[in-house]
């Protein structure tokens, strides 16, 4: 793994929850941006919610060790959080291949290994979830049509042992209307929940939590 080095002590540097973090402003940020990488789908920043799940995983930990996979992985907050202090052995899944040198460049950071995958998440089998204890994705389900599409993969996974789903979002209707989905229609235990946190920034998120 390259190693970089990066000053805390810089405005573009958040650290929180024992993790660190760049902005869209970093010059290691900019230098992949002159790469002309520029991801497509929403993964062009660090986006909230991912915080809302840190916090919950803090409080309600997987297994050390267990498997977690993050859905919709960006830049990767969530699975660097849970390979750095859930010592999680994280896949890091996205439909779009250029969010990877972000996501590869803040676990260089971190000193954490990933490893990554590209996935949609229609294309996500039982068999690429079978041994998983945890499947998170923050701020994931923002359009109408990708409720069904989460919610079809949200049962495969329980159908393929998977012990725990969770998916966060600041409030858009296409999460709800998979919340209430979920509610109605899995044979499992399903929570929503709100949380809210005031570092790095003010935010709030309903996390769906799944258990299988
Ligand atoms: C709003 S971003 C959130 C990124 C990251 N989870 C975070 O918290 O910073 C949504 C991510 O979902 C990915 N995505 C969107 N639709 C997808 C699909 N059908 N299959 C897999 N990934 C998808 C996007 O490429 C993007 O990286």
């Amino acid at each position: 793994m390259e190693k970089i080095k990066i000053k805390t002590s810089d405005k573009r540097v958040v650290r929180t929850r024992g993790i660190t973090l760049l902005k869209a402003a970093h010059p290691e940020i900019q230098k992949l941006k002159r790469r002309n990488l520029e991801p497509s789908i929403h993964g062009n920043k660090i986006w909230n919610s991912s915080f809302l799940i840190m916090d919950y995983l803090i409080r309600n930990r997987p297994p050390d060790g267990a498997r977690f996979m993050d859905l919709g992985c960006g830049w990767g907050p969530l699975g660097i959080y849970a390979a750095k202090r859930l010592k999680q052995k994280v896949l890091a899944v996205d439909a779009d291949p250029e969010v990877f040198p972000f996501l590869d460049l803040h676990a260089a950071i971190n000193n954490v290994d990933i490893e990554t995958r590209r996935l949609y998440f229609e294309k996500i089998t039982k068999r690429h979830m079978k041994g998983f204890h945890t499947l998170a994705g923050a701020d994931i389900c923002f359009w109408d049509e990708l409720t069904p599409i989460l919610f079809n993969l949200i049962r495969r996974a329980l159908r393929s042992g998977v012990k725990r789903i969770i998916v966060a979002d600041p409030g858009r209707s296409p999460f709800y209307n998979l919340a209430e989905r979920c509610e109605q229609e899995l044979p499992a235990d399903v929570e929503v929940i709100e949380r809210r946190t005031s570092t790095p920034r003010r935010a709030s998120a309903d996390l769906l939590v799944v258990r299988g």
